[in-house]
């Protein structure tokens, strides 16, 4: 997959900019709050209708402006096609994604066309961070794969919100509908059904390559690095009768807490050296590498599983990594586009296939890029009419 053009319009500090990146690796320099960042993000959203770094659309629309949008035309296994993702915030609509021109009626229908994965620092979060994070990387992972998955996730998180709406409304006094929480509870069980299956599956396969991974990072034979999927229901049950049993089970102790304390959304992927839990014992250096390791897992699973190579977004992370990891990753990036962000430039020398822009803001605080080619600054080549039309 190549994104041949990336247009955003008042999406964060930009105003209105193209792009046409290079096929290879894209080199995105400037200074610190230039507006680097904003460029992976803008991809993030064509691919999962949603920012890395903040669940508030809100955020990400240019100040002083009521909406913004973000579209790439790419090329998939020869074919062009683009998406577009249009956020108004103030609107009862509050995202519309276009697929092909064609307004898409559902999230679901931008799933699967652009995939990302995305490096950053804050990955070390995945290890070292409480079960949410890890939850995020595995259904980042899997909505991107499975439309099925994201649908499940998104249907489940609807019946459990309105469990919750009225165990709290329970909790001050109202005595809840118990056929209405029957009903929460079977569509949570139902959807669990599709969302465990996946999440077990997708565990065992990140698991075993992260684990050859972080073996030949680390150059050491002797630490074994796991991944374990914590999963609400045990292997051999039921997931629908049992997870319809332990949230009926829970739902004094729920009302009290007002929350649901047993399901999926309660699940985690326990992290594991020699079988000791890594959050309370692990050291930096092997924290960064388990952290690695899961990400490149996640690039693996993903060429594997749909035969094609996802986009590599890698956010300011070879300052951050050590010779031997940078080396690791490094090897990803061919025959991958990536888009790379540096404050400095030379970090990245001795890139084949590159092409690099230099990110920098004007006066007013509007961003722009400016293609680099042997060290000078160049146009960018002309607009293209057959191009994105947000
Ligand atoms: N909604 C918004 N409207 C206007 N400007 C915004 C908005 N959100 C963020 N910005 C601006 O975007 C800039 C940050 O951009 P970004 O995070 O891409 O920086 P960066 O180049 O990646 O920096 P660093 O090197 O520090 O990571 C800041 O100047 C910030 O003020
Ligand atoms: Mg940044």
């Amino acid at each position: 997959m190549v994104i041949e053009t990336l247009k955003l319009r008042d999406f964060r500090n930009y105003g209105e900019i193209e792009l046409h990146p290079h096929p290879g690796v894209n080199i995105l320099f400037g200074q610190n709050g230039s507006g680097k960042t904003n460029l992976l993000e803008a991809i993030h959203y064509c691919a999962l209708g949603r920012s890395h770094r903040t669940s508030q659309d809100r955020e990400v629309v240019r100040k002083g402006a009521e909406a913004a949008a973000v579209g790439v035309q790419m090329r998939k296994n020869g074919v062009r096609m683009d998406v577009q993702v249009k956020l108004t915030p103030s609107d009862a609509r509050k995202k519309t994604i276009f697929v092909d021109r064609k307004r898409a009626s559902r999230l679901s229908d931008l799933m699967g066309h652009v995939r990302c994965v995305i490096f950053s620092p804050e990955d070390l979060m995945l290890v070292k961070e409480g079960p949410s994070v890890r939850r995020r990387y595995l259904d980042m992972m899997l909505s991107q794969m499975s439309t099925g998955y994201f649908t499940a996730l998104q249907q489940y998180q609807k019946a459990l919100d309105q469990r919750n709406a009225m165990l709290r409304e329970g909790k001050k006094g109202e005595k809840p509908d118990a056929s209405l929480l029957d009903a929460f509870e079977e569509a949570m069980a139902l959807q669990a059904e599709i969302i465990v299956p996946l999440r077990r599956r997708m565990v065992a396969r990140a698991a075993e390559f992260a684990q050859s991974r972080y073996a030949s990072i680390s150059g050491r034979e002797y630490e074994q690095f796991a991944m374990t999927y914590a999963c609400s229901v045990p292997d051999q049950a039921d997931v629908v009768s049992y997870t319809r049993q332990a949230l009926r089970k829970s739902r004094q102790d729920d009302m009290f807490r007002s929350g649901t304390s047993v399901g999926v959304h309660r699940e985690d992927i326990a992290l594991t050296l020699n079988g000791r839990d890594m959050k309370v014992f692990a050291s930096q250096g092997q924290i960064r590498t388990a952290a690695l390791s899961m990400k490149l897992a996640q690039l693996h699973v993903f060429r594997m599983e749909t035969g094609d190579a996802p986009i590599l977004l890698l956010d300011d992370v070879m300052s951050e990594l050590d010779m031997t990891r940078r080396t690791h990753l490094l090897q990803e990036i061919n025959g991958l586009q990536t888009f790379i962000t540096c404050t400095d430039e030379s970090d990245l020398e001795g890139c084949s296939e590159q092409r690099s822009y230099q990110v920098f803001m004007d006066r007013e605080g509007f961003a722009h890029v400016h293609e680099k080619s042997a060290g000078e600054t160049v146009e960018q080549p002309p607009e293209n009419l057959d191009d994105l039309d947000i």
